[in-house]
């Protein structure tokens, strides 16, 4: 299988992809961070490091498919995340948060359409703060809600694109000892390493197509 992630210098994205690599699969590691990509592929040959910024989602797809006719996975793993009273908030805050978040998502999936081919699954990962219902933190207001947009651009794009038999699903994420997770929550420890949530991650992109289109799943033990 050929898979794109975003977001894969470091956390969660990156463990996803050492996780993809060892098991044999090619992987497309996209990031701004050029040096932690070339680390992370010296670890595994399966691994290709695309330094770019996914913000220009048109570059990217263009460059990725100069090389790569066909995109089995495309995870969107990256996101900006802002961590900030509502009264401080500024409309730069959240246009740049919901540019990574929600509208780049959207666009690099259509600018890559022509790499995804049926059977081709996009899988954006998500929060539990964008669930609905779920327990709300001070500071967090653009950062969640931007996730909750993005689990009904899931449930939009899996009905879009369902007829091109290219499936689309999230899954909400709960706590994860990374960067972000320590600019969201310094005094707290997270309930699960990123290791243990990539192994999941990749299990459902690995074994979930064919049972399952449109769905956000929670990933969460605790709160937060
Ligand atoms: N950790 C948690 O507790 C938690 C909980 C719920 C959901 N999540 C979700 O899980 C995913 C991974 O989170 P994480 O905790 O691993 O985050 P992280 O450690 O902050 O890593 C974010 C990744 O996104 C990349 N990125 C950000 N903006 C980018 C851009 N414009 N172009 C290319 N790459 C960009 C960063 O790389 P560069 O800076 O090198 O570009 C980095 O690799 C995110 O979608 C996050 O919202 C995490």
């Amino acid at each position: 299988m050929k898979v794109l992630i975003t977001g894969a210098s470091r956390g969660i994205g990156r463990e996803l992809a050492l996780h993809f690599a060892e098991a044999g699969h090619t992987v497309l590691a996209v990031a701004r961070s050029k040096s932690a990509l070339e680390d992370l592929a010296s670890y595994n040959k399966g691994i290709e490091p695309w330094g770019l910024d996914i913000n220009d989602w048109e570059e990217t797809a263009g460059l990725i498919m100069a090389q790569h006719s066909q995109i089995d996975i495309l995870i969107h793993n990256a996101a900006a995340f802002i961590n900030k009273p509502f009264r401080e908030m500024e409309f730069q805050d959240m246009q740049s948060v919901y540019h990574t978040n929600v509208f780049t998502p959207y666009f690099l999936t259509q600018s890559l359409l022509p790499a995804l081919k049926r059977g081709s699954q996009v899988l954006a990962i998500s929060s539990v703060g964008g669930i609905g219902g779920s327990m709300k933190f001070p500071g967090l207001s653009v950062y969640s809600s931007s996730k909750g947009a993005l689990n009904i651009l899931v449930e939009c794009l899996a009905t879009e694109l369902d007829e091109e038999g290219i499936i689309v699903n999230g899954l909400a994420l709960g706590s994860s000892a990374t960067e972000m997770f320590k600019a969201a929550f310094p005094n707290l420890e997270a309930a699960s390493s990123p290791k243990d949530m990539a192994v999941f991650i990749a299990n459902f992109a690995l074994h979930s197509p064919g049972l399952v289109q449109g769905k956000v799943y929670s990933v969460s033990s605790s709160n937060p």
